[in-house]
């Protein structure tokens, strides 16, 4: 089953299949008979992940018992597939239910967990009403999109006391593990500052301007729908809590307007069928695609391949962020969603030095002979897509005051997403079995998926008001502190 959004760049370390030392927890054998039973809630592209590992690696401690999704077209691709993963002649044929069915769907199937991989603005939703229906909650970021949202899932973990898994995979990079160990060791000190640059390209970056992410209403826009990794990420790496938020940006790049004023004539409305355009996403050209989604549209009329100058953009292309934190930290951000490469660079500065990260996820976006851009990154291997300069890979550097640099070794990763998603899986599935706490306190709940979207909803405050925003005055209906940081371990020389 393919789990890669071909928009996306693959990652350079989605090849590896043995792992660094210490990227992958241990797990105690799982008892015989003992598996906790599934639902997928929201049957897209993302689900696929989810439902590989239940059918596949991680069989033995779960088991798939139903479907829900408002679109029965996609439930029958995934259906398909499970039937083909069990090895039977056609469909699993497994219990399907539409959103309202949530509550029967739990009861009826006991369902253990929901796993909740619907688009962002329904998922405050689906969160709350299974908690208060007695399953626990596995979902996707963002926790939710706004305020209302927030508070509906902190009432219901107070009222129920269930567990809300947030799949923060990114955590789960080696790379972003590496930089979270660097600052947890003191060898820069306390932190002080953090400026951090994310570039999405004209591919991937461009795929948020096709479809609902393009609304603001189902997003909450790039800060909350795509920053929230990123602000967890500064957020555990600091093991801190954000404070005040002033943002400013806007649509300057997708959208009529801007295409308008750039001089580019009247376009097709959708990008299947489109001719010679590097922006056009042709759902012919990847039968996942054409399956989830150009065949299953006249069930609802969910269009996945619009065209990004086209009408109805209301979400920013350009943003910049000035975040305040508790300890007296200030992060720097900014996302560009129309960038000719992608990746991303973090700079942490602490009292003792500073320590740099640099990802290059795709050198360059090139252009084929048929005019379409080249998805497959074997057809443009690394350095030669970005002419040697820009190489795919990634650096993790640490310079202490008064000493040279030194490289620190990023160890290899399993599976996607920059080697995270496939050991976020394992805990996921088998958390209750893990022999020992995690040291680097990789796996999220709840409250840690509130601290990432609080930034990119006070962003939203901000950009409306222009003013800066105050996390407390969201009034989220819960205290994000954390638990006081424990003492750091005496530094020792460098890294
Ligand atoms: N962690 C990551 O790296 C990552 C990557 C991709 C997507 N995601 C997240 O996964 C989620 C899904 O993204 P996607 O790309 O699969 O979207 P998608 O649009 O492809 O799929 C969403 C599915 O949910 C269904 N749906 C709509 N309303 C629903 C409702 N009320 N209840 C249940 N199902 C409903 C749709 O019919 C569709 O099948 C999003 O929240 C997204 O942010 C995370």
């Amino acid at each position: 089953m393919v789990d890669q959004n071909p928009t996306a760049p693959r990652p350079a370390s989605s090849a590896s299949t043995a792992a660094g030392h210490g990227v992958v927890p241990d797990f105690a054998p799982a008892p015989a008979g003992e598996q906790r039973r599934f639902a997928v809630a929201g049957t897209g592209h993302r689900a696929g992940m989810y439902v590989s590992a239940i059918t596949g690696e991680h069989a033995d401690v779960a088991t798939l018992v139903a479907w829900l999704d408002p679109n029965p077209g996609r439930i029958d691709y995934y259906d398909a597939e499970v039937g083909r993963a069990l090895g039977q002649d056609g469909p699993a044929g497994l219990p399907r239910y539409t959103p309202e069915g949530l509550e029967k769907m739990i009861e009826e199937r006991r369902v253990d967990t929901v796993v909740v991989t619907s688009p962002d603005h329904t998922h405050a939703d689906l969160v709350a009403r299974a908690l208060a229906a007695g399953a626990d909650v596995v979902v996707e970021k963002p926790l939710t999109t706004d305020r209302a949202g927030c508070r509906r899932i902190t009432g219901a973990v107070a009222d129920t006391g269930r567990d809300v898994t947030m799949t923060f995979n990114y955590r789960y990079a080696p790379r972003n593990s590496s930089l979270r160990q660097v600052v947890q060791s003191g060898q820069i000190g306390e932190v002080t500052s953090v400026h951090f640059e994310w570039a999405l390209d004209t591919v991937h970056g461009a795929d948020y301007f096709r479809r609902w992410h393009r609304e603001k209403k189902s997003s909450g826009g790039l800060l909350v729908h795509k920053s929230s990794h990123h602000f967890d990420l500064v957020n555990w790496w600091l093991d801190d809590v954000p404070s005040r938020v002033y943002a400013s940006g806007g649509l300057r790049f997708y959208g009529d307007r801007n295409a308008a004023a750039r001089g580019l004539g009247p376009r097709p409305a959708r990008g299947t069928g489109a001719v010679g355009d590097p922006f056009a996403l042709d759902l012919h050209d990847d039968p996942r695609l054409q399956a989830l989604y150009l065949d299953a549209e006249h069930h609802d009329g969910y269009l996945r391949d619009q065209d990004v100058f086209g009408p109805g953009i209301t979400i920013e292309d350009n943003m910049a962020l000035v975040v305040d934190y508790r300890s007296g930290a200030t992060l720097t951000y900014s996302l560009n969603a129309h960038s000719p490469w992608e990746g991303y660079r973090v700079t942490v500065n602490g009292t003792e030095g500073r320590a740099e990260l640099e990802v290059v996820e795709r050198g360059a976006v090139l252009v084929g002979d048929d005019g379409k851009v080249v998805l497959d990154p074997s057809a443009t291997p690394e350095g030669v897509a970005a002419g040697g300069l820009r190489p795919e890979g990634e650096r993790l550097l640490v310079q202490r005051h008064w000493q040279a640099p030194t490289q620190y070794e990023i160890p290899a990763g399993i599976g996607g997403h920059g080697g995270g998603d496939a050991i976020l899986l394992k805990d996921v599935f088998r958390k209750h079995l893990r022999v020992s706490e995690d040291a680097l306190g990789r796996p999220a709940g709840y409250l840690d998926g509130l601290r990432a979207v609080a930034v990119g909803i006070a962003a939203n405050q901000s950009l409306v008001t222009g003013l800066p925003v105050r996390v407390d005055d969201l009034d989220l209906g819960v205290d994000l502190s954390r638990p006081a940081r424990a003492p750091r371990p005496a530094h020792e020389a460098s890294a």
